[in-house]
């Protein structure tokens, strides 16, 4: 009948509907023998940015941190730190002591840098930090004291020594003018200058994996990697000295920020990048950059997710093919709603109510589609994160020639701490990929405050200082 024929019509929409969501999702999906090429990609890059005659052009740059043990402990005093390059800037005072009463104790306040000056002139952003420096001392009312104070600066920095650090490049949403190629901690000096106010004793300069891993390090001594999955996405590892060849010396070890947010800029997983990842990269501040973390890390998942909708929506299969206002904007789907949309405890129709708060009409078909555009992005993202972190775990055990290695990875970051599923899929995936090693991942809270810190006790203490 009639009747009969159209149900049947309409049953046939929905279901090549479904097919084609499907289809499209299923560039996302990673099966295990594309995840071991990755781990086993990440193993080469990570070789060749150790190496002399690779490093310059590598794009895992495995930038030497001068940190070159972790904390034991024994670490004591009272330290100023900054925090630059996550959701907020930070300044803190931290107040580490030892013996039968070890403890770090912290203070800190929160400051906002406004879009224009992340993107303005360096001198106007180094100049807005020293205004919040003095902000915060006169608060504590601490003006007047000259505390050794440790700088978290998450970005890449070629260092030579641990108060020397040279912006590589700005990543993430960064892109204040003349500071790539300059000094971080003589743009920090010159501005504290010209504002003749106060002095401060800038002891180091920490990449943020490596506050993430000291912290965690001063609890269990088997941290000897740090992992961020956050706004942007890194890792940093205790390496042999006799390995980075880019620094003199072969004896003991040193802390490697491998700026792994950087894998991929030479083209070795075009394989796995889909349009929607290119799509994201050419609207980005660094287009061709940070390929790597593009596809992992919470500044861009989102935006990964929206332009699949874009995609959907223009075929007709969702958001009755009206692509709105909201769907344009860059950025709407932060991290905090993509972990939302993608709770198990969340009925479908909280998942509407979360839509309709950022602006999107949905249906009940069209709330379920975006909850499995979600689910295929990041789970994406956690496996690659897993795979990078495979290779860099099976290389510390080649290191060693261990045929087995029990190893802590301190890992900070709002991906990994508000996703309801990334740290498993992470988890599971470094397990399967790297089957010699037992991985401990543990949640260490603001390294960036009290690994700067630490850093800059043993800093202190290495130069005899204290
Ligand atoms: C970006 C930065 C890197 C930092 C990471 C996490 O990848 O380049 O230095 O560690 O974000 O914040």
């Amino acid at each position: 009948s009639k009747g009969a024929a159209m149900v049947t019509a309409v049953a046939q929409r929905l279901l090549s509907q479904r097919q084609h969501v499907a289809d499209t999702l299923d560039l996302f999906r990673l099966d295990q023998e594309q995840l071991r090429q990755v781990r086993d990609r990440m193993r080469v890059e990570l070789e060749r940015g150790l190496k002399k005659d690779s490093h310059t052009t590598a794009s895992v740059k495995m930038l030497p941190s001068y940190v070159c043990r972790t904390p034991d402990g024994s670490e004591t005093g009272k330290y100023l730190a900054l925090d630059l390059g996550g959701t907020n800037f930070r300044v803190l005072v931290v107040k580490i002591r030892t013996g039968i009463r070890k403890s770090v104790r912290m203070y800190n306040k929160i400051y906002a840098i406004p879009h224009e000056i992340m993107q303005g002139t360096g001198e106007e952003l180094f100049d807005h930090i020293v205004q919040c420096i003095s902000d915060f001392l006169d608060y504590m009312g601490m003006k007047n004291t000259r505390l050794p104070l440790g700088f978290t600066f998450s970005f890449p920095c070629q260092q030579a020594g641990i108060d020397k650090g040279t912006l590589v490049s700005w990543t993430k949403g960064f892109k204040a003018t003349d500071c790539e190629g300059n000094d971080v901690v003589d743009m920090l000096r010159e501005a504290i200058k010209r504002r003749n106010e106060f002095d401060l004793d800038i002891v180091a300069v920490v990449n943020d994996t490596v506050g993430t891993m000291m912290t965690c390090a001063y609890e269990d001594p088997k941290c000897e990697i740090g992992l961020i999955a956050g706004t942007g996405s890194n890792v940093c590892y205790m390496e042999e000295m006799r390995n980075i060849e880019t620094v003199e010396g072969d004896e003991g070890q040193m802390c490697v920020n491998t700026e792994w947010g950087g894998f991929g800029e030479n083209g070795c997983i075009e394989d796995i990048r889909t349009k929607y990842d290119k799509e994201v990269d050419e609207g980005s501040l660094n287009s061709g950059k940070q390929r790597f973390e593009k596809m992992t890390s919470g500044m861009y998942l989102g935006e990964i997710v929206r332009q699949i909708l874009i995609d959907l929506t223009s075929r007709g299969l969702l958001f009755r093919g009206r692509i709105t206002e909201p769907l344009k904007t860059r950025g709407i789907f932060e991290t905090k709603f993509l972990s939302q949309i993608e709770s198990d405890r969340l009925a479908l129709l909280q998942v509407r109510s979360i839509l309709q708060h950022l602006g999107l009409d949905s249906t009940c078909d069209d709330s379920i589609i975006v909850k499995e555009v979600c689910g295929a992005v990041s789970r994406r993202a956690a496996q690659l994160c897993g795979a990078g972190m495979a290779a860099v775990v099976d290389k510390i055990r080649e290191n060693r020639g261990l045929d087995h290695l029990e190893v802590t990875v301190g890992v900070d970051g709002t991906l990994y701490k508000l996703h309801p599923h990334f740290s498993r899929i992470l988890k599971a995936t470094v397990k399967e990929l790297a089957p010699k090693c037992d991985v401990e991942f543990v949640l260490s809270e603001d390294g960036s405050g009290k690994g700067a810190a630490l850093i800059t006790a043993v800093a202190k203490s290495f130069n005899g200082e204290t």
